[in-house]
């Protein structure tokens, strides 16, 4: 029987009530597939603000460095937002975190099921089958942390703020690799988003990618888009992407553009995989809704789990190679959320839902 040793830090928000229904669909999952898991809560967050005096305690990171994984929830909330805008815990925790560990890969599906197109604000003539793309978004570098970064009072008296955009060769090549082991395993299609029209570094990119993928993925098409015309392509006929490959800041953009398409952010589960391998020889990554800490429904027992709970399975595939009981969280999710008399609007959130009925909704069928 394998142990699955992980880190499990639910902040903010509703982190904490979606985080215990998609552990209690894990550890159904672990009877059936024959492991157990010895798993560390720690705190992340405003929670670890309140309680520890900052959002990424060391204490947490030694509880991540001990584990093969991260099952991260959500951080933030009206409560902490009148920090300054350092010791906030978006930017005191979730940045910092991503870059202790190198989380440079982000990788978000954007899945609608075909029964549930209504949920879509797309027509749905522009969808008839759903949706189904995978946004890899470069997640340690760009303008998040380029140097120099900083406000100051020029000599008039006015405030000038800089943030600088900052690309190397290297951080492009590793994560165009990334974007063509995704595209393999998918369509074999990978479109670079950039603004080579404009900037430096997406110049750079652009020639980066397009001779690292000539190199060593001959096999996969490759195109470019700018960035302003992806965001409308992107509205317009999504599934004309398979792979939308892009820099940090475009990306965090480009991925939420992607949420809403595919009918709500309580369905979309995100990976971070950096370079670091775990004692299992996968690689070390941390595993996140991509929604938010909701506040306005939360503790009301109404948040909808399954984008934790996808979260979970992407865990399995990629960190435990544990792949049969990824695939089965993830039909599991799909008829919990397209059988029955649910509608679309009932599965995605639109109407309340009940976070607990919807766990027991995938564990059913699990
Ligand atoms: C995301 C979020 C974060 C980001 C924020 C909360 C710092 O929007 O994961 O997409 O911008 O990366
Ligand atoms: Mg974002």
């Amino acid at each position: 029987m394998k142990t699955l040793k992980f880190a499990v830090l639910p902040g903010d928000g509703i982190g904490p009530e979606v985080m215990e229904v998609a552990l209690d669909v894990l550890k159904s999952a672990g009877e059936e597939f024959s492991f157990t898991l010895d798993y560390e809560n720690a705190d992340i967050g405003g929670i670890a603000f309140d309680k520890h005096g900052t959002a990424f305690p060391d204490s947490t990171k030694q509880v991540c460095e001990a584990s093969e994984a991260i099952l991260f929830g959500s951080v933030g909330g009206p409560k902490w937002e009148s920090l300054p805008p350092k010791e906030q815990p978006e930017r005191a925790a979730l940045l910092p975190i991503r870059k202790a560990f190198s989380l440079y890969a982000n990788v978000r599906p954007g899945l609608l099921y075909p029964e549930l197109t209504d949920a879509s604000p797309l027509k749905k003539e522009r969808i008839p089958n759903g949706i189904d793309i995978v946004c890899i978004r470069e997640l340690t570098g760009g303008i998040y942390f380029g140097q120099p970064k900083s406000t100051s009072t020029l000599g008039n008296g006015e405030e000038q703020a800089i943030d600088t955009m900052v690309y190397k060769t290297s951080e492009i090549e590793r994560i165009s690799e990334v974007a063509i082991n995704t595209a393999k395993a998918r369509g074999n299609r990978v479109c670079s988003v950039d603004k080579a029209n404009v900037l430096e570094t997406s110049v750079l990119w652009r020639k980066v990618v397009t001779t690292y993928f000539a190199k060593h993925a001959p096999e996969i098409e490759l195109s470019h888009m700018y960035v302003d015309n992806a965001a409308m392509q992107l509205a317009r006929d999504p599934n004309q992407f398979d792979v939308l490959f892009t820099e940090n800041m475009f990306g965090d953009i480009l991925s939420d553009e992607m949420g809403v398409i595919c009918g709500s952010l309580g369905m979309l589960a995100s990976a971070s995989l950096g370079a670091q391998k775990n004692s299992l020889g996968f690689p070390f990554g941390l595993y996140e809704p991509s929604g938010g800490t909701a506040p306005d429904i939360a503790g009301k027992g109404i948040a909808n789990p399954c984008a934790q709970i996808l979260s979970v399975a992407m865990m399995l595939r990629y960190s435990f190679g544990q792949l049969e009981a990824a695939t089965a969280i993830e039909t599991a999710v799909e008829k919990a959320v397209t059988s029955g008399n649910r509608t679309g609007d009932i599965a995605f959130g639109i109407d309340p839902i009940s976070t607990k009925a919807m766990g027991e909704a995938v564990l059913s069928h699990l």
